[in-house]
């Protein structure tokens, strides 16, 4: 099937406007309307499919699902929390992965009976991808929504179960391709569901959201090989194109918590994996009220804010831009350091202050900060721990050891923000909250913000 020029014209138009829709997604600033052009490109996609000539079956059913589909879409995206955010993103990565294996299923059926061995290899490959990709994204989706634990699921000989069934994998795809039979085509897809899971579940606590990313990745290659499959460019480069930034997102996730993308999917077989049990702890430590922390605070000469995924549970972005505008206007140099890892996904800090209207200009990233705690006096922890934990940099056996953190430690006092003393998303002690120059304000993060604000307002 051969598309009409003006159809070409504008999927051209429309392939334009993906990638001007991810180089503006690449700052808070510009993030909304990225993610505006990146819709608008796809439903101009999906709507000129109806106009180009093609012979579409069951057309009240496409309509139908479309309607459902987008209904569907729309009310959950409008409804979930921020922090739920990477379960959602899994899920809708999943049935990306599924849609396109399955797509890939139903044209092995329509093949023609001179299709090329081309054809065949992408049919195959979009099938064991999009099924890989959809089955590992939904353990994922489990994972995060705590519908199962987060921790390393690491069955007997696991290794090589999965050693196992990727190489069943290799022998039945090249059958498959010199031979294509409907049998096979299920057996792969059996197996590539079976693989899914295999390859997600002894990835666990602090590694998940990677592995989403690189699921996302997955998704993207299948969606381009079925481009192929179906003969249309576009979705060629739309998959080519999440691939490549879902490829560059992982990698530059694992290097911002320190850990090669190996030890991230295999480490749980070696026992390197990150987010092992949290330790409870009864030492001793120093608690405070929020009149004494607004005397520090009000009294400084520099601070740092530095929010953390506590902030987002919270939802006290607003509040705490408020404190940062008192202590501005008393004269006070104010600063927020980023993490690129605080939170729960990847510019999950400035997404939340960009909501808060923080000019981005005040967002600070880590290598910029750094050297700037030792002349801070006094830095206040919104709801962060394991970016901020020395033992990152100290303890060989933690999980978040080699993971770049923020330099806290070497400011003149350290106040921390949080409800109890629970660790952070790794689960391990952070040694800073004994320190002799941390205070601890405990309580829900928005409340004690409240108080402190209406205690620096009356000094
Ligand atoms: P965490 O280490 O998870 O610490 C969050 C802190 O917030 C906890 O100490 C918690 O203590 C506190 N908290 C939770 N709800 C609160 C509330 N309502 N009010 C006040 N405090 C509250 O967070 P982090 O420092 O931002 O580190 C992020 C973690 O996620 C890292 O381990 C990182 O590797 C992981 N991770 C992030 C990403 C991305 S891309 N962002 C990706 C993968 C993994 P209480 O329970 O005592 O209040």
């Amino acid at each position: 099937m051969s598309n009409p020029t003006w159809a070409q014209l504008t999927n051209l138009g429309v392939a334009v406007l993906f990638i001007l829709s991810l180089k503006a997604l690449s700052s808070p600033k510009t993030a909304r309307l990225g993610t505006i052009v990146g819709a608008a490109g796809a439903v101009i996609a999906t709507v000129i499919l109806f106009f180009t000539g093609i012979e579409l079956d069951n057309l009240a059913v496409i309509i139908a699902m479309i309607v459902i589909g987008s209904v569907i879409g729309a009310v959950s995206a409008r409804r979930v929390k921020m922090t739920a955010m990477p379960q959602m993103v899994a899920l809708f990565n999943g049935v990306g992965g599924g849609a396109a294996g399955l797509i890939a299923v139903v044209e092995f059926l329509h093949a023609k009976d001179d299709a090329t061995a081309l054809f065949w290899i992408f049919t195959v490959v979009t099938v064991i991808i999009g099924s890989v990709a959809f089955s590992g994204s939904i353990v994922t989706y489990l994972k995060l929504q705590e519908l199962m634990t987060t921790r390393p699921v690491v069955i007997p000989a696991g290794k090589w179960v999965t050693i196992l069934v990727a190489a069943a994998l290799v022998v039945f795809a090249i059958w498959g391709i010199i031979d294509p039979q409907f049998w096979i085509i299920l057996i792969l897809l059996a197996l590539s569901l079976i693989f899914g899971v295999l390859f997600v579940l002894p990835v666990g606590g602090a590694d998940v959201p990677i592995v989403i990313s690189l699921l996302n990745a997955l998704t993207g290659l299948a969606v381009a090989a079925s481009g192929y499959v179906l003969d249309n460019v576009l979705l060629l480069i739309a998959g080519t194109l999440v691939g490549a930034s879902g490829t560059l997102l992982t990698t530059m996730m694992a290097k911002a918590m320190g850990r090669p993308l190996t030890a991230t999917l295999f480490g749980a077989f070696s026992g390197t994996t990150a987010g092992s049990a949290g330790p409870g702890s009864d030492r001793p430590v120093r608690s405070s009220s929020p009149q004494d922390v607004a005397i520090m605070l009000g009294y400084a000469d520099k601070v740092i804010l530095v929010p953390g995924y506590g902030l987002a549970v919270a939802q006290a972005q607003s509040t705490l831009r408020e404190l940062a505008d008192l202590l501005a206007e008393r004269g006070i140099d104010v600063d927020y350091a980023i993490h690129p890892v605080a939170g729960r996904m990847p510019g999950h800090m400035n997404v939340l202050l960009a909501e808060a209207n923080v000019p981005y200009e005040q967002l600070k990233e880590m290598d910029e900060i750094n050297p700037e705690f030792s002349a801070t006096d006094v830095v206040l922890v919104v709801g962060a721990n394991d970016v901020v934990n020395p033992a990152a940099r100290t303890d060989q056996s933690a999980p978040i050891y080699g993971m770049p953190i923020l330099d806290v430690d070497t400011a003149g006092q350290v106040v921390f923000l949080k409800r109890s003393m629970r660790p952070g998303f790794a689960g391990i002690e952070n040694e800073l909250l004994f320190d002799p120059k941390t205070t601890l304000l405990f309580g829900d993060a928005k409340e004690s913000l409240t108080k402190v604000v209406a205690s620096l307002k009356a000094l």
